[in-house]
């Protein structure tokens, strides 16, 4: 165990106000795994036309796989938390996205479909979330990934609307903004303090913005599905995910890139 667990006086009586509200916030967060109605998976599943099914069970399988991504990356990270309370919301991240990866399973589970096959983007997210990368830059791709699925989950709780996988995405989606707003606040308060961080953390957003996010080729696959236009749904996404840098950056000037 590497992380500095040691705790002193000081740090409680100035443990950070946000963070501590957010990882509340989170604890008091009602269960609804058990509210979605899983007997009736099977036949809303097959009251989809083939085409929905198939993107019902795709999306499906590759949320099985980018929830397990996220508690990964979100275990990973606590182990070298610098504080308590930014270990205390990583582990609740890791509670929440456990919870996640579970009810994506289920599903597949249920309508008894083979799960379909990785995407390749998988490789190049968990390069960005590895070993090589430093704290920073893996806090913040992690961060950009849960702005992400936000933006993902929003548009597919449309897509599904009336049907349970629509009511699922649902759920996830203050799950998801609590741990963007993580992100975001450990960030700001990380460059209040040390604003020579600055560079590195712009940096970081820059790249991971330009190494990760939603393709052109999936907006056009969702689109097919949905009312809005694929350049829509790339804006609706990346709109979360550039909100991220200028929120995270808001109180620092004269940066290149913005
Ligand atoms: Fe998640
Ligand atoms: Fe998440």
């Amino acid at each position: 165990m590497s992380a500095n667990v040691n705790l002193s006086r000081h740090e409680l009586m100035a443990a950070a106000g946000v963070e501590l509200a957010i990882y509340r916030k989170g604890c008091a967060a009602p269960p609804w795994e058990e509210s979605v109605a899983w007997n009736d998976v099977g036949p809303d599943h097959k009251a989809m036309n083939p085409a929905m099914q198939n993107f019902a069970l795709h999306l499906a399988s590759q949320s099985v796989i980018a929830e397990q991504m996220g508690m990964a990356a979100a275990a990973s990270l606590m182990l070298e938390a610098p504080s308590y309370t930014l270990r205390l919301n990583l582990a609740r991240a890791v509670a929440d996205e456990a919870r996640h990866v579970d009810v994506f399973a289920r599903y597949l589970q249920i309508i008894e479909e083979e799960p379909t096959a990785p995407n390749e983007n998988w490789e190049r997210v968990a390069l960005e979330l590895g070993a090589e990368r430093t704290f920073i830059q893996r806090f913040v791709t992690h961060s950009l990934l849960e702005a992400q699925a936000l933006g993902v989950f929003t548009v597919l709780a449309e897509i599904f609307s009336g049907r349970i996988l629509g009511s699922i995405y649902l759920q996830l989606v203050p799950d998801e903004a609590r741990h963007v707003a993580l992100g975001e606040e450990y960030l700001r308060q990380l460059l209040l303090r040390e604003p020579g961080a600055t560079q590195e953390v712009a940096d970081a957003i820059d790249r991971s913005l330009a190494t990760t996010g939603v393709s052109r080729a999936v907006a056009e696959r969702y689109a097919q599905f949905s009312d809005l236009s694929s350049d829509q749904i790339h804006e609706t996404v990346d709109r979360k995910r550039r909100s991220f840098r200028a929120r995270v950056l808001a109180g620092v000037t004269d940066l290149e890139g913005g």
